[in-house]
């Protein structure tokens, strides 16, 4: 797959578990290679939903639902769809995904690439296994500016009521112009406020997650821990990738010519531990915390799940370690 550019290598890996997926056995193939055993010490509830083990996909692996038909086999016990946006929108030409492979990282500026809320709800209404716990990633079109943003959220959210069993307001994405400005305190309440309020108004309540920068200071943590409280919302997702390019070992000629993006994988671990543990620790384990960044091996899930996390997503140590990760993880755990 390496011998592939990052993006193409990514739609043909698709290309071929579609294939592989309908063949006869097929599913019954990738469940023996990849799919842990799971038992019931590992099966784990959070936010009222029951998870068989604590190891999801992360959100922009399978942005339109694509492979709702395979990942059960591949072995998560959840899936984060999205981000979606109200609208279908390309998102940033090409190219706009690249490795390095010497930090064992990525550096996406994608951009909220996807077909719309619509479409992926259309997608997730027509899967044939429901054994595993879906999540719907939300977001704004790039066309829509700050002050509007409240109503692509909303938009969203009634687009995948139906089809998701939690939701996440992303507002952590470095690839969205001024995205980020809508996590300062003000805005962020007023948005998840009226989310919230939409949620209530349904005749049953999703539990909704934030998804939150590395990025952010202590001061910033802070008020995340009171937004969570005046929101009540579910919990909190730590964290999306970094803008931060410190530490690596790519050589510096390189990381400038990528240019800007979001930086996921191992150079992120540390961060995004430190701020799972951080809002753990301080807010006394008040709302439950799924932990992603850099976790390529079981040392690094259970860093994670040690530092307060009660579920973890994979999505770029999943790309350098294979598909064998998450067996891998659960039989450490
Ligand atoms: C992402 N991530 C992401 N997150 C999100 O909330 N919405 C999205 O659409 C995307 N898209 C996306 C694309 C690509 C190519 C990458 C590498 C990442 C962030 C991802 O879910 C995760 O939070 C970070 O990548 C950190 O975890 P890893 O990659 O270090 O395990």
């Amino acid at each position: 797959m390496f011998q592939f550019s990052a993006e193409r290598a990514h739609h043909f890996s698709f290309k071929c578990l579609d294939i592989i997926s309908s063949l006869p056995f097929g599913n019954t193939m990738l469940s023996a290679l990849f799919k842990p055993n799971t038992n019931l010490k590992q099966a784990i509830e959070v936010a009222g939903l029951r998870f068989q083990h604590p190891v999801g996909l992360a959100a922009g692996f399978d942005k339109d639902a694509k492979l709702m038909n395979t990942w059960p086999y591949l072995g998560f016990s959840f899936v984060e769809i999205g981000t979606v946006t109200p609208l279908a929108q390309p998102g940033n030409d090409q190219p706009r995904l690249f490795r390095l492979k010497k930090d064992e990282a990525i550096i996406n500026r994608m951009g909220f690439n996807n077909l719309g809320a619509k479409a992926a709800a259309e997608k997730l209404k027509s899967r044939k296994n429901n054994q595993i716990i879906v999540g719907g990633n939300i977001g704004k079109n790039k066309i829509t500016a700050n002050e509007n943003a409240i109503s692509d959220y909303l938009i969203c959210f009634n687009d995948l009521y139906e089809v998701v069993d939690y939701f996440v307001v992303n507002v952590s994405s470095p690839n969205t112009p001024n995205l980020r400005a809508l996590q300062d305190k003000e805005p962020l309440t007023a948005l998840l406020l009226a989310v919230q309020e939409l949620n209530q108004s349904k005749p049953k309540q999703k539990p909704v997650f934030l998804k939150i920068a590395p990025d952010l200071s202590d001061t910033q943590l802070d008020d995340i821990i009171d937004i969570v409280k005046i929101t009540k919302i579910a919990g909190i997702i730590a964290t999306n990738t970094t803008i931060s390019r410190a530490n690596l070992l790519e050589p510096q000629s390189h990381i400038d010519n990528i240019g800007m993006g979001g930086l996921s994988g191992k150079p992120l671990t540390k961060r995004s531990t430190e701020v799972i543990r951080y809002l753990s620790e301080k807010s006394n384990k008040a709302f439950p915390i799924i932990g992603v960044g850099g976790i390529h091996s079981p040392e690094d899930a259970k860093e994670k799940l040690a530092a307060g996390a009660s579920l973890i997503q994979l999505y770029t140590g999943y790309i350098y370690e294979g598909p064998g990760l998450v067996k891998r993880i659960l039989k450490a755990l």
